[in-house]
């Protein structure tokens, strides 16, 4: 991807991030402009949940605290003490929108929802007041579903919350298959998926026997990489970037206990972006001639932004460049450490 050695780009807008707090939040924040990013919609699943305005507010100021030239978008976790009105003060004050989690298929979401329709006046509520509504789209493993189809059997659920709320701006986050990629086409412009940077590269084998590629929703087939990869260079607006970067303790991903799910990408986010580019490039999944400077744009930082509705506020610029640089093997402070994906290897550079 010779052609891209050198090329000046807008920041890049992360809509999809999970900062987490305290000591992990004072390590991984300060990350954020490293991987070429200004702009981040912030994940509600802390211990607790957030599920209330003030607690999602109080949590920006501390990530203020941590990096101020980030701008934090914010959003509440989809939860039973949610109604309209809690919608209508969020509107007021300044939070985007509401990140929905099945109960227990991921970090953090035994407090998610079961059944859709008991949401309905929240959604219709949050359609009126032109807030977001961001999807975990996996059924809970159960009988027939397990980590590999679990994001298509959700599919009819997406199309449903179309159906019944068409204004309403849904986000089927990091979609992972071909199929999440042909539904959210086939719905009206108010739908759109993000994915993430290392579901461009990596695939089952990947996390079958590597804890630092585990994460949920889980890599799919190399048929399904590739439909990730062609659909982020299409120039279709419908998908935008949105990181997923989740960190987890080194601990958390190598001890005897369960293994945490969540890669964590942050520092080099836009850099793993162009690295998968430009392997497929390699492979022969995609073509040269397809990743200009104005595809790379509308996918990191234009379509998102427009979706979002937050317009060109932040004038940033970055420049990224193929200088050889290496991916560090662990990021740690005193309290706690973190490694992240792709440890050692070579990626792409940004710099402002
Ligand atoms: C998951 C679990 O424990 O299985 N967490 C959860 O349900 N709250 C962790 C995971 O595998 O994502
Ligand atoms: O892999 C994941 N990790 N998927 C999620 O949805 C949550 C995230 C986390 O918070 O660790
Ligand atoms: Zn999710
Ligand atoms: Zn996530």
């Amino acid at each position: 991807l010779s052609k891209l050695q050198g090329v000046k780009l807008p920041a890049s807008a992360d809509f999809h991030v999970h900062l987490r707090d305290g000591p992990m939040m004072e390590l991984v924040t300060p990350t954020i402009r490293q991987g070429g990013v200004n702009t981040v919609y912030v994940m509600p699943n802390l211990v607790p949940p957030i599920t209330t305005v003030d607690h999602a507010l109080d949590y920006q100021k501390r990530l203020q605290a941590v990096e101020p030239n980030v701008h934090y978008l914010m959003s509440l976790y989809l939860h039973e003490t949610i109604n309209p009105e809690t919608i209508i003060e969020a509107k007021k004050r300044g939070i985007t929108g509401v990140k929905s989690y099945p109960a227990g298929v991921t970090t953090n979401s035994t407090s998610g929802v079961v059944d859709y329709s008991q949401f309905y006046p929240v959604f219709a509520e949050m359609e009126r007041q032109e807030m977001i509504l961001n999807l975990h789209g996996e059924c809970p493993s159960k009988g027939d579903v397990t980590v590999l189809s679990a994001e298509e059997q959700f599919l009819p659920i997406l199309a449903e919350l179309h159906a019944q709320f068409p204004k309403l701006r849904i986000i089927l986050e990091h979609c992972t298959t071909a199929a999440a990629i042909e539904a959210v086409k086939k719905c009206g412009p108010t739908v759109a998926g993000t994915i993430t940077a290392h579901h461009l590269s990596i695939i089952i084998d990947s996390w079958a026997g590597d804890p630092f590629c585990f994460c949920k929703p889980v890599a799919k087939t190399p048929a399904d990489r590739d439909a990730l990869l062609r659909a982020a260079v299409s120039g279709n607006p419908k998908f935008f970037f949105g990181s997923d970067s989740a960190p987890h303790p080194a601990a958390s991903k190598r001890g005897g206990e369960k293994i945490a799910a969540g890669v964590f990408t942050q520092p080099y986010t836009t850099q793993v972006v162009i690295d998968a580019f430009d392997q497929a490039c390699q492979n022969g999944v995609l073509k040269e001639e397809q990743i200009t400077p104005e595809i790379v744009e509308g996918f990191m930082s234009k379509f998102g932004r427009a979706f979002y509705g937050i317009g060109e506020e932040q004038k940033e610029f970055i420049t990224i460049d193929n200088k050889g640089e290496k991916i560090v093997d662990i990021l740690q402070s005193d309290k706690i450490d973190v490694v992240p994906f792709r440890k050692t290897q070579e990626t792409w550079s940004v710099s402002w």
